[in-house]
């Protein structure tokens, strides 16, 4: 009896020195820790990023993910050529501009999408001769730039100009104007926007061969030029299992030439169908480049073409592949996506849960949403969702989850019947609500 009730007191003095260890830890609080890879990617001063046409971001579950889980937009196809200059000195940029004015307004920084580049180009520019074509280089480079001059933080300034075999692409630009062109374009952006990072990208150049030597000559001698070149995209399209070895030196020795480098649009695609095996393989390669890639300093980010396979190019690009993102089509975490978490210090192993927000209905003054949330790789067994309401919209009734409301602020947690979800397995809940001026879809956070 004695003996048992001086170990209470021991234990009771133990606890006593806890709780003040914890009110002085309660004193300097330490910063939460990250749940999505944005809030990883800025913990460590690096971006985690994703493309994004204006198509995609107006698909509300696709652009809550992207809001919530990236830091960097790389406009998908809006500034391209095609897009900004479909005929001569008739520039449009409301495309371009919508999705700017968008990621600025979800606090994301952005990556501008091409300049000078041999494809989706129109054909009257192809059709140029010699000094008409450097002319409308010149125009296209100096209007486009200066349009977006001190909002971007880089451009893509000349897209893919090599061949495999490391020689220059025998592109329209490079026959008429010579190799010379690149060196030009560079100039001409740096003029129009002094604080862009001005970048050289290419696929194929990730691993150390013909191709990525061309490019590390070319950089090497525009570098000993003083030719402004800031940085190396490679676009990393891999394929399931051939991620090269190479790699993170590939990075390290752009690095040393005195660029940043970047991951720009990566995807890893696999035969369809995608099965765990494949997956599980994918999510080991999206390891091996993400490590690449923070293991050098100097390696500023990664930004994947797309997010979720709903949006991947590669299907329309590669007949029969697939599944190459994050994410799957129905915005549900992937191996791949645990991997990239792990990589950047994510913690736990796996994430907890995603929530996706769609308006699925909308009349005069009312609507209704419904909000999908699902589990990350491990089962949990709870969840909260949290929003808040920008335009003033009230929930007037609710399915599936408690409300609870504190002015803008909207949590809605699990029932008894609906909190316990397998690994990557979903649930829905939902509401009507009323609204005024506007409805936009907010950006959602889930915790389990
Ligand atoms: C792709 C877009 O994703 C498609 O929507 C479009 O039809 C073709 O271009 N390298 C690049 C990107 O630099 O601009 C390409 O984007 C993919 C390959």
């Amino acid at each position: 009896m004695v003996r048992s009730t001086w170990r209470i007191g021991l234990h009771a003095v133990t606890a006593a020195l806890a709780g003040l260890t914890t009110l002085a830890a309660v004193q300097v609080p330490a910063a939460a820790a990250p749940t999505t890879l944005r809030g990883l990617a800025d913990a460590r001063g690096v971006y985690f990023g994703t493309s994004s046409t204006v198509n995609e971001w107006n698909d509300a579950p696709y652009r809550s993910l992207a809001e919530r889980e990236t830091n960097m937009i790389t406009v998908g196809n809006e500034m391209k050529w095609d897009a900004t200059e479909p005929s001569p000195g008739r520039f449009d940029f409301g495309p371009a501009d919508s999705l700017v004015a968008a990621a600025k307004a979800a606090g994301q920084r952005l990556r501008g999408h091409t300049l000078v580049w041999h494809n989706q180009t129109p054909g009257w520019v192809q059709e140029l001769g010699t000094a008409e074509l450097r002319q409308a280089m010149q125009n296209h480079i100096r209007t486009e730039v200066a349009h977006y001059r001190g909002q971007l933080y880089a451009w893509d300034v000349v897209n893919e100009a090599f061949e495999e075999n490391g020689t220059l692409r025998q592109s329209f630009w490079q026959q008429k104007l010579g190799d010379g062109y690149i060196a030009e374009a560079f100039r001409a952006a740096r003029a129009a926007d002094p604080g862009a990072k001005l970048y050289y990208n290419d696929y194929n150049i990730e691993g150390i061969a013909a191709k990525s030597d061309g490019v590390y000559n070319l950089v090497r001698t525009l570098k000993q030029q003083g030719v402004p070149i800031d940085g190396v995209g490679m676009q990393a399209h891999l394929i399931l299992g051939a991620v090269p070895d190479s790699m993170r030196q590939n990075i390290q020795r752009f690095v040393d030439l005195g660029v940043e480098v970047a991951i720009t649009e990566l995807d890893i695609r696999m035969p369809l169908p995608a099965e765990a095996t494949k997956l599980a393989g994918q999510a080991a390669d999206y390891t091996k480049v993400a490590q690449a890639c923070l293991g050098v300093t100097g390696c500023v980010g990664i930004t994947t073409w797309a997010l979720s396979d709903k949006h991947s190019w590669v299907p329309s690009v590669f007949p029969g592949e697939g599944a190459a993102l994050p994410f799957d089509e129905n915005f549900r975490p992937k191996p791949a996506y645990n991997a990239l978490w792990r990589a950047y210090g994510g913690t736990g192993g796996t994430r907890t849960c995603v929530a996706t927000y769609a308006v699925i209905g909308q009349w005069w003054g009312g609507f209704q949403a419904e909000v999908r949330v699902t589990a990350g790789a491990a089962p949990i067994t709870g969840w909260t969702v949290n929003w808040a309401f920008a335009e003033g919209q009230a929930i007037t009734s609710s399915w599936n989850a408690a409300f609870a409301t504190n002015g803008a602020a909207i949590t809605a947690r699990s029932l008894s019947y609906n909190g316990s979800l397998g690994s990557g397995g979903s649930t829905t809940f939902g509401f009507t609500g009323s609204w005024t001026a506007a409805n936009s879809v907010p950006a959602v956070s889930c915790a389990a």
